[in-house]
């Protein structure tokens, strides 16, 4: 059907489908700013335009809906509206804030905010804190938060409304940030502004950084990051937002059962309906193995295909389809008929070691790694102990036991999993992929495709958002495959219900911690015993669970004798099920341990009567010590002593002190109580913490011109 559209003042002529989502209409003309949160139901805000003046998810919207009203995009924000996003500079006075107070970090939320933030500030230039984050909440951010943006917003209606706002680069004095509080302490009210927030967001930033940098021009000063402007004026940037001729669109189809045999496909009746169509069946095409692992050389078992004849979680892949629009891939999936034999499911990971449960990968290409032992379930199996841990329970005044849980959760970066694979001039296979790993990517994907490394070409454009989850070679085989079969161009961009049922979590894990003591606080020996459930694949199944023991068990060796040979054990087993595979998250493992280890201190202090914090600071790891596990442990590598050179941890917990006024707080009762409100009491608590901040040096292994 035929429609005009106006779109940023310009009258736009259209032939449409009637079913067309207004989000798909705009970025086939190029509005690229709007972008797609894979959700298309109204949940993430990624896709907000200002439709007469309002902000609404384009993609909840068929296109013929916008006939005869006003459709506004970022790219016309700014002084050069008849220009969008081909200017750079000229921004407006919204997208100016956003860059000033560093409201952006992988800025595909952006667009979609600064939109957001002008509907808001064109009906009321005077809004408060609790109207702007309203206002932003329909916009999910997962990188910056809000405190950021909701500065950028008052600072704009600031602006706008004429007043003087002091420059953002200004110095802010962090010690008298943290000074503790020369109020007396309150009765127990909430810290609130008022209106029930529970936070006040001030215009700039309250920070200052410090005397000894005040010399120096960029240390200790805000500074604007690099992209921010090409962010704010939402320019193509993404995977998504590059165009290509040709293209066709992949799809997945997914198992509904987790754990069956696939005993027929056939795609007869879906490659019948159009000609563009071509599906990849399973069964078929396992042209290769591989693990989906970051780090070389693979410390994990290789026990993944591209398309394999046995479904192992609901949503695993079954066959691959591309076709000349989405909607026709869809279509074709549900026209692709597959016979399985379904077999008994093992979906509780304490029973996967038990005798008789059911066998995940029996499949005789499985390589093994290490301890892993498919006929078990067991992906990876870690063993450590430090000192002589018996010994120190057998003299330990007291042993004290714990078991903890920690659940599985999703990365939910805003933008999905997106790749575009084409051949280029040279016929190098080229992968532009939003992805966190380039270079293992290529490493990984050429003996799957059966291609020399030097035939593969890896681009990485700006990523939506992370988190670990997109470590992995999850998307990049499935258009790769297809662009091979086809000699065509191939989007692949995942949904946001298949980034839950078809993507990686963190492992989930059950934790047993047992802890031998002194009267006096001291640890004589301490012990975790962590089940890692990897799901159907043992995607950085070693790797995680080593680092769960590695960062949080290091850090209470214990104090004097013990203090210098310390007696601490981690064993680790990480079992298949056949649930949603996990994988890298945020933290890479350390939060699964230290959720548990901070409570079971805590548990232990209260225990024994003592200050959760002086207990900690006795037992934690001091500068000039040995990182207990360098001698027992290196992810599947030689084991080398590392001296722990700076830990600032005890001045980080005497300036965190003084900033939540612990010492005020923590043991006064009267602090505790919520006036007027006797079933509530307010909570004050405490956690240290060890990270890593970097990866082991690898010299690279495998030549680039193979
Ligand atoms: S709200 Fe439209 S893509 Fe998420
Ligand atoms: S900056 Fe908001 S989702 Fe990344």
């Amino acid at each position: 059907m035929k429609i005009t559209l106006t779109i940023n003042g310009q009258e736009f002529p259209l032939r449409i489908d009637p079913n067309e989502r207004l989000l798909d209409t705009l970025r086939k003309l190029g509005f690229f700013s709007i972008k797609s949160g894979g959700c298309e139901h109204g949940e993430c805000g990624a896709c907000t335009i200002l439709f007469d003046g309002r902000s609404v998810n384009s993609c909840t919207m068929l296109t013929v809906q916008a006939e005869g009203h006003k459709i506004q995009t970022v790219e016309a924000e700014g002084d050069h509206p008849d220009h969008g996003w081909k200017k750079t500079d000229g921004l407006s006075v919204i997208q100016q804030a956003f860059v000033e107070v560093g409201a952006i970090q992988c800025g595909y939320c952006t667009p979609a905010m600064v939109l957001t933030a002008k509907a808001l500030l064109d009906r009321d230039p005077n809004p408060d804190e609790d109207q702007v984050r309203d206002a932003l909440s329909g916009v999910l951010c997962r990188c910056t938060g809000y405190i950021k943006p909701v500065q950028a917003v008052l600072r704009a209606a600031a602006v706008l409304r004429g007043e003087e706002v002091m420059p953002v680069n200004g110095p802010i004095d962090v010690t008298e940030a943290l000074k503790p509080s020369d109020e007396p302490v309150d009765g127990g009210v909430p810290v609130t502004n008022g209106k029930g927030t529970l936070t006040e967001t001030k215009i700039l930033p309250k920070l200052k950084i410090v005397d000894p940098h005040s010399e120096m021009k960029t240390v200790g000063h805000a500074e604007t990051k690099v992209d921010a402007v090409k962010l704010v004026q939402g320019k193509p940037a993404f995977v998504a937002d590059y165009e290509m001729r040709d293209l066709l669109y992949a799809k997945v189809l997914r198992s509904p059962y987790a754990h069956a045999e696939i005993k027929n496909i056939d795609t007869s009746r879906a490659e019948a309906c159009r000609v563009s169509l071509r599906c990849l069946p399973g069964k078929t095409s396992t042209s290769g193995l591989f693990h989906s692992r970051t780090v070389p050389p693979d410390p994990g078992p290789l026990d993944s295909f591209s398309l394999d004849h046995k479904v192992r979680f609901v949503g695993d892949r079954v066959a691959f389809v591309a076709a000349e629009s989405v909607a026709i891939a869809e279509a074709a999936l549900d026209l692709i008929d597959v016979e399985y034999e379904v077999l008994e499911p093992l979906l509780d990971p304490s029973k996967a070691m038990n005798e008789g449960a059911p066998v995940i990968h029996d499949e005789p290409e499985f390589v093994n790694f290490d301890e892993s032992d498919p006929t078990r379930n067991i992906a990876a199996e870690i063993r450590i102990d430090i000192g002589n841990v018996e010994k120190g329970f057998a003299e330990a005044d007291r042993i004290i036991e714990g078991d903890y849980d920690v659940p599985k959760v999703q990365q939910a970066h805003i933008e999905p999993h997106v790749v575009m694979t084409y051949w280029d001039e040279d016929d190098r296979l080229v992968i532009k992929t939003s992805t966190q790993v380039p270079f293992h990517v290529r490493r990984q994907i050429a003996p799957v495709l059966d291609l020399p490394i030097k035939r593969i070409r890896v681009i990485k454009p700006r990523i939506g958002g992370g988190f670990g989850g997109k470590q992995e070679v999850l998307v990049e085989d499935v258009a790769a495959h297809l662009t091979i079969a086809t000699g065509k161009p191939v989007l692949y961009e995942m949904t946001r219900e298949e980034e839950f049922i078809g993507a990686r979590t963190r492992h989930p894990m059950r934790i047993h911690l047992k802890t031998g003591l002194k009267n006096d606080g001291t640890i004589t020996a301490n012990e975790m015993y962590c089940l890692s459930d990897t799901g159907a694949y043992g995607c950085h199944a070693l790797t995680v669970a080593g680092n769960t023991g590695h960062k949080a068990m290091a850090i209470y060796v214990g104090d004097g004798e013990y203090r210098k040979d310390p007696n601490i054990r981690f064993y680790s087993d990480v079992v298949y099920t056949n649930t949603v595979p996990s994988g890298a998250y945020r933290g890479y493992g350390v939060p699964q341990g230290f959720w548990p280890v901070e409570r079971h201190m805590e548990n232990i202090a209260r225990e024994l009567g003592l200050d959760p914090i002086e207990f900690r600071l006795k037992n934690a790891l001091r500068s000039g010590e040995i990182h207990p596990f360098s001698k027992a442990w290196s992810e599947g590598r030689e084991p080398k002593p590392e001296t722990i050179y700076t830990i600032g941890l005890e001045d980080c917990v005497e300036q965190g002190r003084m900033a939540i006024d612990w010492d005020h707080k923590f043991n006064n009762q009267q602090w505790h109580i919520v006036p007027g409100k006797k079933h509530l009491r307010k909570g004050i608590g405490v956690a240290m913490v060890m990270q890593g901040t970097a990866i082991p040096i690898w010299i690279w292994a495998v030549p680039a011109s193979r």
